[in-house]
């Protein structure tokens, strides 16, 4: 299927790494131009030379703290001065915390909804004037399912997903009459950088072994796997695509039908 996007550009947020750089580089695959934002501007920029070597396409790194508004309001800027449009934002930057009630403190809860939530609503809100002016958009948000699947390990992720949600599909009830549409991509837990660090706090936080720890996902998951990066970078470059702008204002879940019950089922007592 040629998904048409040559020439289309293409703002993703957490671009450096993980599921953020997956979709850039799927994007650019596609013949996107593509703007890329985090905070390591070392790292960034080794990422967008990455991708545009792997690619062919014009992959550019604009570093930025999307916890600050100000920083929202600069990349968004940027990109549209470089590239003179902005096609495609996809809000992928950030991740909440996991961890119980009595131990996730004022940081955690501000990563969720301070980043993870508030870093949304500013580029969003920064990138819809342009949206507006060229009468047409399309916003895709990385949110994930524990704002759909509840479990009480992940109260801080599920509080940001689930606003998230909620936004995306709020937004698209006002923006359709400018031709801007909205999706959010619920991804279960994906093989990320990050993987590693949330079996040991799993294993922490629900006095478990780190063996143990490492199986409760899978064991969740009916197709017995955690997903790969690219499976979700390829999903969201679809659903980036004209091809998909009429998925409006709905959910995807890709997390091969998780059950989330399963992962409370480990000896934690707590
Ligand atoms: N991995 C999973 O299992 C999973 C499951 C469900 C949903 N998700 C969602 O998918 C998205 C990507 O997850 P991931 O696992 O790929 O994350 P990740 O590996 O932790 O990557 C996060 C990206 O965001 C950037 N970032 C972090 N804080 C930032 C800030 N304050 N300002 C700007 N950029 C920032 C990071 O670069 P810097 O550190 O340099 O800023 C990095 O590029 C997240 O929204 C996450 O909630 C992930």
């Amino acid at each position: 299927m040629d998904l048409g996007m040559s020439g289309k550009v293409a703002l993703v947020t957490g671009g450096s790494i993980g599921i953020g750089k997956g979709i850039a580089r799927s994007l650019g695959r596609e013949g996107c131009k593509v703007a890329i934002v985090a905070r390591d501007a070392a790292r960034l920029q080794a990422a967008a030379e990455e991708i545009q070597g792997d690619t062919g396409s014009e992959i550019v790194a604009f570093p930025g703290d999307l916890m600050h508004k100000a920083d929202a309001d600069r990349v968004v800027a940027q990109t549209a001065a470089h590239f003179g449009r902005i096609d495609i934002l996809v809000n992928n930057a950030g991740a909440a915390p996991g961890g119980v009630i009595e131990t996730l403190d004022e940081d955690d809860w501000e990563l969720a909804m301070g980043l993870k939530f508030m870093g949304y609503v500013w580029v969003t809100r920064a990138t819809l004037p342009h949206m507006k002016a060229q009468e047409r958009g399309r916003v895709v948000n990385l949110i994930g399912n524990d704002g759909v699947k509840h479990s009480y390990w992940e109260i801080a992720p599920g509080a940001a997903n689930a606003a998230g949600q909620n936004l995306t599909i709020a937004l698209a009830g006002q923006y359709g009459k400018h031709n801007i549409s909205f999706c959010a991509v619920n991804p279960g837990p994906v093989r990320t950088e990050r993987w590693a660090g949330l079996v040991r706090a799993m294993s922490r936080d629900m006095n478990i072994s780190l063996e143990e720890a490492d199986t409760l996902a899978p064991r969740s998951i009916p197709l017995g796997r955690i997903a790969e990066v690219d499976e979700v970078a390829d999903l969201v470059t679809y659903l980036a695509s004209d091809r998909a702008h009429f998925v409006n204002g709905t959910m995807i879940e890709i997390d091969g039908g998780q059950q989330k019950p399963l992962m409370d089922m480990s000896r934690d007592r707590r």
